[in-house]
């Protein structure tokens, strides 16, 4: 079989031969930031949009990488194959110390690291089971870091209990999923937190909330306590792997009438149309 290849430190490579230093600070302490950039008919989706939180990741961590989006395009554009959903996973760390120390040389040299896999369906029209659990992550979520141990034992926790999501309560108010942000509609008003440190600024809620407001769906950007979340009549986790994903069963309790709601049914509608289009 023909091995795909991956993009390392300025060459393109077989997954297999692709390798670091076990003294890189992205292994050894997480120290490093990441994109997971969707792209449909081997056109990368809201580029500009991910570059910019990769830009805005970069600078919180004191990562100092200045590439022009033309550069990011031909590191990135040769891995893409064309016709399918995938996606491109792009990290960067802080690169490889002499030594192993948690303050960092303010002059390593960054590894990059891209590969590019494919979307897998998502089968959004059956709705899917989630669990609350308390949001126990860090205070800088809004960096999209890799450093994300509390986030996959939220979802695992999620997954043994046969749940494809945890939604995170923080204090008696739902910030997101473990790797999605989440909308609810309450009186048909579509609603998601507001952007704080609290959760990361998810591209596809940038992506929803356009779709809402030009299509005249109300929508506001506000706390969701977890009993309103309750009794939402849906609720959604978007991601951009897993795009819209209505939750009909939360806590093995229904949400609404336990089907797919009509808010749902016009926003995918509306999103699938959008990802065809633009890039
Ligand atoms: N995660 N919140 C968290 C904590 C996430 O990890 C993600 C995405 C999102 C949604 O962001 P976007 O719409 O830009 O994908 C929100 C990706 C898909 C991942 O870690 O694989």
């Amino acid at each position: 079989m023909h091995e795909k290849n991956v993009y390392l430190n300025g060459e393109y490579l077989p997954l297999a031969e692709a390798k670091i230093s076990v003294l890189d600070r992205g292994f050894l302490f997480g120290d490093s930031v990441y994109e997971v950039i969707p792209a449909y008919r081997g056109n990368l989706f809201c580029f500009a949009m991910h570059l910019q939180r990769l830009n805005d990741g970069l600078k919180a961590i004191r990562l100092p990488i200045s590439y022009t989006t033309e550069q990011w395009l031909d590191i990135l554009q040769p891995l893409l194959i064309e016709g399918d959903a995938q996606y491109i996973y792009l990290q960067i760390t802080r690169g490889v110390a002499d030594k192993r120390d948690h303050s960092f040389p303010l002059s390593c040299t960054p590894t990059i690291f891209a590969m590019c896999n494919p979307i897998m369906p998502v089968l959004g029209e059956q709705g899917v089971q989630a669990i609350t659990l308390d949001d126990v992550r860090w205070k800088l979520c809004h960096i999209k870091a890799t450093t994300l141990l509390a986030n996959i034992l939220l979802r695992q926790k999620a997954v043994d209990e046969g749940a494809a999501e945890a939604i995170l309560i923080n204090e008696g108010y739902a910030t997101e999923g473990a790797a999605s942000n989440i909308f609810v509609v309450i009186d048909g008003v579509l609603i998601t937190p507001p952007k704080t440190n609290e959760i990361l600024s998810g591209i596809t809620r940038d992506v929803i909330i356009h779709l809402a407001k030009a299509n005249h769906i109300p929508v506001t950007e506000d706390v969701i306590s977890l009993e309103a979340l309750q009794q939402a009549s849906e609720v959604w986790l978007t991601s951009s792997t897993r795009e819209i994903l209505p939750v009909t069963i939360l806590d093995h309790e229904p949400i609404g009438n336990g089907q797919v709601g009509p808010v749902w049914q016009a926003m995918n509608g509306l999103f699938q149309e959008y990802k065809q289009v633009v890039v």
